[in-house]
Order: structure tokens, then C-alpha cells, then sequence
């Protein structure tokens, strides 16, 4: 199983980037995860849609939809979801002109935040799973990793916490579960 990995932070020392790359030592056999960043995508402007997708736009897409699914480590800002994971979500909601198909519709994505807050980005991922609903994804209803006060647990971009580590591994197995039962 190969799945896209995207951090809605563009921060250098991100806690969502490091859930992210936790996320990819703890994959369970089989999966593999592969991130894609954001810095370069610009806001959505349909005028410039209209012209055709830019090319970091286009390169997100084919990424999304080379993927047999996405794994979104989510921030919370504002009591939602970032204006950079929200903005990757419109662009990709869109059919654009060469394609029949929006690459998020059918997709299944897996959803996991830290904030150095007591709620852990629980607001912000039942926002994206919405949002992601609208554009035709699926959100795995099998728990959920929210890491609050993320700052006593990612230590020097590593999540060190055990119990953190042992909750992810877990909803990523349940992931790759899911995945292998749909694909049937
Ligand atoms: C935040 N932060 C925050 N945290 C939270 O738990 N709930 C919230 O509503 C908000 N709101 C918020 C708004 C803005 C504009 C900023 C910049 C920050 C704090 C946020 O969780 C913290 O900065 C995280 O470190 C952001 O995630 P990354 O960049 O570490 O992945």
C-alpha cells in the first residue's frame, strides 16, 4: 500500500510533520508512506485554474492520485483546520480540464493532529473529515489519534512518547485493515 503523507504545517519544526514522519516508521508491514510538502502550492484562484493546473497543483494531484490512500496530519488553528491543508483539499477537490475525475473522490484518508493544547486537534479533524466528505473521500471511522500537548511528547522533531507511538501504530494498523478489506 502506498499512501501520500501530507502535514497541513509548513513550520520547520512542525509537531504535525513530525506525527507524519512517525507515522512513517511506524507503518505496519506492507505500507508505506510518502510525503508530499505543500510549500510550494499556490492559493487557489480559479482564474488560474481556468488556465490550466500550475505545475506544483498538477504534481499534487497525480501525487493523490497515484496513492492507494492519504494519511493527513492535521494542525488546528482557530478551532479549524489550516488554511494550507484546506487549500491543497480545493485544489484537489477539482476535476480540472484534463480529468474526468476529482482525485480525492473514492480516495480513503486517514487523519491524525497534534497541538500543544489539551483538545489535540479534535476540532480541527471532525472540520476535515466534513470537508473531506464534500469532496467525495472517505475518512477511516476507526478511532482517533489526537496528540494534545504535543510539546512534552515530540521532543527535537521525534514523537518520543510511547503511548502516543503505541495509539499510532494502532490506528494505522486499523488503516491498512481497512484498506485491504475494501480492495476486497
Ligand atoms: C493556533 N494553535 C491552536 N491550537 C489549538 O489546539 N487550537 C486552536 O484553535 C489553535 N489556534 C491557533 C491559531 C493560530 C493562528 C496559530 C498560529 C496557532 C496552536 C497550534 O496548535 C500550534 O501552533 C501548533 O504547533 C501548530 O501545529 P504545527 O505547526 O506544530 O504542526
Amino acid at each position: 500500500m502506498n499512501i501520500l503523507g501530507i502535514s497541513g504545517s509548513l513550520r520547520a519544526a512542525s509537531f504535525n510533520t513530525a506525527l507524519l514522519h512517525a507515522a512513517q516508521e511506524l507503518a505496519p508491514a506492507g505500507m508505506s508512506i510518502a510525503i508530499h510538502r505543500l510549500h510550494d502550492l499556490p492559493l487557489f484562484d480559479q482564474d488560474v485554474e481556468d488556465q490550466g493546473d500550475p505545475e506544483p497543483v498538477a504534481a499534487l494531484k497525480q501525487a493523490i492520485d497515484n496513492a492507494d490512500g492519504l494519511f493527513l496530519a492535521c494542525p488546528e488553528y482557530n478551532g479549524g483546520i489550516t488554511g494550507v491543508l484546506k487549500n491543497a483539499i480545493d485544489w484537489a477537490s477539482r476535476s480540472g480540464r484534463d480529468r474526468h475525475t476529482a482525485v480525492l473522490a473514492g480516495k480513503i484518508v486517514c487523519i491524525a493532529g497534534a497541538s500543544p493544547g489539551i483538545t489535540g486537534t479534535v476540532r480541527a479533524q471532525d472540520q476535515l473529515r466534513l470537508v473531506l466528505r464534500r469532496a467525495g473521500a472517505q475518512t477511516e471511522p476507526l478511532g482517533e489519534v489526537l496528540v494534545f500537548q504535543a510539546h512534552t511528547k515530540i521532543v527535537d522533531g521525534r514523537l518520543a512518547d510511547e503511548r502516543t507511538r503505541d495509539a499510532l501504530a494502532r490506528h494505522l494498523q486499523s488503516y491498512a485493515t481497512r484498506l485491504a478489506a475494501l480492495r476486497g
